[in-house]
């Protein structure tokens, strides 16, 4: 899921992340960088262009 506009993102505990004015968030719960999507996803779903949306 690509995310734009003007956000803060933040973890459960309330801690911010450091963004841009764009970022891409993991919907699948493969990347090692969570909450940010790392391109995991890719190859592992039959569906690959609902995985970032
Ligand atoms: S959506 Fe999870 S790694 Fe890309």
């Amino acid at each position: 899921m690509f995310v734009t506009g003007d956000f803060t993102l933040k973890d459960a505990t309330g801690k911010e992340f450091t963004t841009k004015k764009g970022c891409s968030l993991c919907r699948c719960g493969l990347s090692s960088n969570k909450p940010f999507c790392d391109g995991a996803h890719k190859g592992v779903f039959q569906d690959e262009s609902r995985a970032n949306k």
